[in-house]
């Protein structure tokens, strides 16, 4: 296969120009960063893991109505989605304290929100993806109002379906951080949910003991980094046991 032209590498993908105008080709790395890429090492499989895992995740999304760049799987690191202009921000949903919310609120790790919390980061790596407000947002034109409400609105759909699928198959949905860009067609312009959904950007405990199956055994050096993503994938129903293409379906817990 002709290689296409490089468009952008960021820490944990490149992308790609599409076959087509408006297309990209998404190429999941093994490469893991963690404190604004202070932290740097590779994470054997993780790429076609996560290119797996954010592929089923966008589909059930979108089965359920969520607008998405997604496109097609096309091999075992590559996806092809729609190009979006990705708003600068990146949308983060907890429903229980972890992270910088315990680190900077004092508030236990594994402490139960009382209601899901949405957080705003500003996707500036200079800056540190600082944590900002609406009035930081719109103020300086990030995104409007508007766009901040649909943005909100999807990012808590998502967190509602993603939640009850994920505790289907004993796992808690502690947070996450979604990308969403701007597609524009047919002079209309839409928000898409962009970027990718998997263990790198979500933690994910198992709902008995716990257990870390996240980026968190990275950033923590906690081992068996593979196996956390690996098992995510496990439960999903999609990890191959012979090949990409032996796929399964959810498997449910009691
Ligand atoms: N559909 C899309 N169209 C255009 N850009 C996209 C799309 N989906 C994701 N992206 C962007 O592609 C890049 C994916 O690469 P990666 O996740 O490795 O970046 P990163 O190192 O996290 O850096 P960044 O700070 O830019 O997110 C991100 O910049 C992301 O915002
Ligand atoms: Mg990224």
């Amino acid at each position: 296969m002709a290689r296409r032209r490089q468009l952008y590498e960021g820490k944990a993908k490149i992308l790609f120009e599409g076959p087509e105008p408006g297309t990209l080709v998404q190429y999941f790395k093994d490469d893991a960063t963690a404190f604004n890429a202070q932290k740097k090492g590779t994470i054997t499989g993780k790429g076609v893991l996560n290119n797996r895992i954010s592929e089923y995740l966008m589909t059930r999304l979108m089965e359920i109505g969520i607008p998405t760049h997604f496109i097609r799987r096309l091999n075992m690191r590559e996806q092809l989605i729609r190009e979006v202009e990705i708003i600068p921000l990146e949308i983060v949903v907890r429903n229980v304290a972890a992270g910088s919310l315990s680190t900077r609120l004092g508030i236990a790790e594994g402490t139960r929100l009382p209601r899901s919390i949405i957080e705003y980061y500003y996707k500036n790596d200079t800056l540190n993806d600082p944590l900002v407000c609406e009035e930081h947002i719109t103020a300086f034109g990030w995104a409007a109002t508007q766009d901040l409400d649909d943005m909100v609105a999807l990012a808590l759909r998502v967190n509602d379906f993603l939640t009850g699928l994920l505790l289907g198959v004993g796992i808690t949905l502690v947070d996450f951080k979604v990308e969403f860009g701007r597609l524009y067609e047919n002079d209309e312009m839409r928000i898409v949910l962009a970027d990718e959904i998997s263990p790198d950007n979500c933690r994910l405990w198992d709902s008995k003991t716990g257990e870390k199956m996240d980026k968190d055994r990275f950033r923590r050096d906690l081992g068996k980094v593979e196996e956390g993503y690996q098992e995510v994938a496990r439960r999903l129903g999609i990890l191959p046991e012979a090949g990409v293409r032996d796929l399964k379906g959810p498997e449910m817990m009691q």
